[in-house]
């Protein structure tokens, strides 16, 4: 079973520069989790300060019972062989062929031999689509690829925590779709703590577990899917449904002018750039049937039940009707298939109720 991560109170400045403040979560063992965050508010800074890249100022983060802000070059090399990391740029070496590249973790930190390397790297690159592709340089493959690379290499070690940074960016939206799925699938298989960094709405809907929103240098909140998906929060609900109308900006912050400038031009019926407003909880995707079950989500259910009242009414609300198996909404798309497994496709078809109503 994953690992889980407990951040307390960190804070983390460049300079003069303070990226986020007091940020305080537990990621839950195993389960799936994203963070959202307009660009620029520092989720890259807080992937590497979990793997012990960058060092915040205060606060703690304890992996493993070691709270790696603390802890020696040696402890956290150790520590870091529990990581698998998807960077956002795919980190490629640019000099290695994709097989090399795959294989660099298990050189580096394990004293395999060559077959066995061999049977690790070529399960690794199957699994994300890139057989037959592993003697390509990353500068003679698509971007989409280099994202499938770097997610087979974060897989090698057979890590406890996954973390992947943007996976989906330069993916079409098929390929996200199928990117969604190997992660749920993945989870069932080595049931690893995933933490996912991501702008992709569909991505935040339908894959995980849990979801956390960094804004104004600070985390709005973390969670269990329900209370981001049924937050009255203006900066999640512009965030979950792409517009400009709301409290974020093209740099970040909106001052109270451009915001009532906006609110008049949507009222006189210019665009604001969302497409419908979606409101509620869509089913999460499952694993892929064959695959093993997610331990992830019994784990989950319990561990809700446990908190279930300390959460916002709206959240409580649909979490029970998860529970009890009386969704909201219906799924004519749903019923059609034979064991109701969801395709990925999350476009309004019946399943999410549409308000138009702001
Ligand atoms: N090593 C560094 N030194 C100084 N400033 C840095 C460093 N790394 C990041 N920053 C700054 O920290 C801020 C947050 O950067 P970060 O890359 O974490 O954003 P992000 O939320 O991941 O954005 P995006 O969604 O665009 O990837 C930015 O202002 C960036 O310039
Ligand atoms: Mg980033």
């Amino acid at each position: 079973m994953g690992i889980g991560i407990q951040v307390e109170g960190l804070s983390k400045s460049f300079g003069s520069q303070v990226i986020w403040e007091d940020v305080t979560l537990d990621v839950p063992v195993g389960e799936v989790s994203v963070l959202l965050g307009p660009s620029g508010t520092g989720k890259s800074v807080f992937l590497k300060s979990l793997i012990g890249l960058l060092r915040p100022e205060r606060g703690k983060i304890v992996v493993d019972g070691t709270n790696i802000i603390e802890s020696s070059a040696k402890e956290l090399y150790e520590i870091r062989k529990l990581f698998g990391v998807m960077f956002q740029d795919g980190a490629l070496f640019g000099s290695m062929n994709l097989y090399d590249n795959t294989a660099f973790p298990l050189r580096e930190h394990t004293k395999k031999k060559e077959s066995e390397i061999r049977d690790i790297v070529m399960e690794k690159l199957t699994v994300v689509g890139l057989d037959g592709d592993e003697k390509k340089f990353p500068g003679e493959i698509s971007g989409g690829m280099r994202k499938r690379a770097g997610l087979a290499r974060s897989l090698v070690l057979d890590p406890q925590i996954i973390l992947c940074d943007e996976p989906d960016s330069g993916l079409d939206p098929v390929r996200t779709a199928y990117l969604s799925q190997l992660l749920i699938d993945i989870n069932a298989q080595i049931d690893a703590t995933i933490l996912i960094v991501t702008h992709n709405i569909n991505i935040a809907r339908t894959v995980p577990d849990n979801m956390g929103m960094l804004f104004r240098k600070h985390l709005v909140m973390f969670g269990p899917r329900e209370v981001l998906l049924t937050s009255d929060e203006p900066v999640v609900r512009q965030f979950l449904n792409g517009r400009r109308l709301g409290p974020i900006g093209m740099s970040e912050e909106k001052d109270e002018a451009t915001m009532a400038e906006e609110q008049a031009m949507a009222d006189a019926g210019h665009h604001d750039g969302g497409v419908d407003e979606i409101e509620g909880v869509p089913p999460q995707i499952m694993a892929t049937p064959g695959m093993p079950e997610r331990k992830a989500v019994e784990r989950r259910r319990d561990r809700v039940r446990q908190i279930l009242r300390t959460l916002p009414p709206n959240a409580q609300e649909a979490i029970r009707d998860d529970l009890e198996g009386t969704h909201k909404y219906h799924s004519s798309q749903f019923a059609s298939m034979d064991d109701g497994h969801q395709d990925g496709d999350e476009s309004p078809t019946g399943r999410i109720p549409i308000s138009r109503e702001r």
